[in-house]
């Protein structure tokens, strides 16, 4: 298996119980959501001063606005006074620049979380109004995206957040793109169930035959061609089941293989465009670019054994506004293959909960897996 990717040993899965187990679940919250960077949304998504989101991570809730200067901010969406949540949509206007509890009407400042006013009489002398302001949440702007992190002192490094960076981000201008679709989707299962499934496609060829007849490598259960421990011998075969990439004659990800025309501004003009690039941040994030849009998918853990899937295409507004553009043609392809993932979970967590102390085993091409078992070992004990 010299020079492939793969594994050389098989190597022990996580402990079953660590799929519906709340103690490792609670741990899961304070050393990973509670540490990592979390995206949240395009900043389209509060395009217009005093708009706001709410982002509820678990039993965690956090509320992004832009202030009456346009700036993004985020706050720990809890009232200072006895702890009230402030903001209960998940989206919405406010009034004016102050955020404003609806239990006793404390109100606060909402470009910088200070306590402007309380509702009692008198304001007691030893009440200092500077020490109960709503607490900051990191917040940063990147590409257009915002990410969130619950921890004051964590750094932002792009290069360490995504395990599988790549330049062209910073490209194809992605804060210039359009919402075109979003779709959600509550998944029954742990929430690293879903990144393993996301790590390998050993599944792929029985639980997405339409996705493999479009990328034929995903078709002999590899994501790469080195996944292969024989691939050397294939570097001259053209077919791409050898070389990767999409099927001969297909542009995108969609029903009919075509991009209709529309190709992403920075990326017309290249010949060796591999059909799709990821950029993966765990815990909650993943993006897909394609010669035609972007796709974004959150991943947020609702309880232990429930998860929820957002999702978001990207497109330019050309693409949008092209009267010939069909969008469904990629929302389509992609909400196919994605709600096959989430059966294949919904499969995967009905299994782990009978009484037995064997773990499962990751096999050769499970070595994405076996990187993000590690990752999480690292942060929390699974026992
Ligand atoms: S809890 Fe918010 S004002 Fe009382
Ligand atoms: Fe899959």
């Amino acid at each position: 298996m010299a020079n492939s990717n793969n594994l050389e040993q098989s190597v022990q899965s996580l402990p079953l119980q660590s799929y519906y187990n709340s103690e490792n679940f609670n741990d899961e919250l304070k050393a990973i959501w509670q540490k990592e960077w979390i995206y949240t949304c395009h900043e389209k998504s509060i395009k217009d001063p005093l708009d706001f989101i709410t982002l509820k991570i678990s039993n965690y809730n956090i509320v992004i606005l832009r202030d009456k200067n346009n700036q993004i901010v985020a706050y720990l969406n809890t009232c200072r006074h006895r702890g009230s949540i402030l903001c209960e949509e998940e989206s919405g206007k406010l009034k004016n620049n102050l955020l404003v509890c609806k239990y006793h009407q404390w109100s606060y400042n909402a470009s910088n979380g200070n306590l402007v006013r309380t509702s009692s009489f008198e304001v007691p002398s030893n009440f200092n109004p500077e020490e109960h302001a709503l607490e900051k949440v990191q917040l940063k702007l990147w590409n257009g995206l915002v990410f969130v992190n619950l921890d004051n002192e964590a750094k932002w490094n792009t290069e360490s957040m995504f395990q599988d960076y790549d330049e062209i981000i910073n490209e194809v201008g992605l804060e210039d793109f359009e919402v075109g679709h979003s779709w959600e989707k509550t998944i029954n299962c742990n929430w690293k169930i879903f990144w393993e499934n996301y790590s390998e496609c050993l599944h792929c060829p029985n639980i997405h035959p339409e996705l493999s007849e479009l990328v034929p490598v995903y078709g002999r259960r590899i994501m790469d061609i080195k996944d292969s421990p024989d691939w050397e011998k294939f570097i001259e075969t053209p077919d791409p089941k050898y070389q990767g990439g999409l099927k001969k004659g297909a542009e995108t990800w969609s029903l009919d293989g075509s991009a209709q025309g529309n190709i992403i501004k920075a990326l017309q003009g290249t010949n060796d465009f591999p059909g799709h690039i990821y950029l993966t941040n765990w815990p909650s994030m993943f993006m897909a670019i394609f010669i035609d849009h972007v796709r974004i998918v959150r991943v947020t853990p609702i309880n232990e054994k429930t998860m929820s899937l957002s999702v978001d295409w990207f497109f330019e507004s050309e693409t949008l506004n092209d009267p010939n553009y069909d969008k469904k043609n990629v929302v389509d392809f992609a909400t196919l293959v994605m709600g096959q993932d989430g059966d294949a979970c919904e499969l995967n967590q009905k299994g782990v909960y009978n009484p037995t102390s064997k773990p499962g085993t990751l096999m050769p091409e499970e070595y994405e897996l076996k990187r993000f078992h590690d990752w999480l070992r690292q942060k929390v004990n699974y026992v």
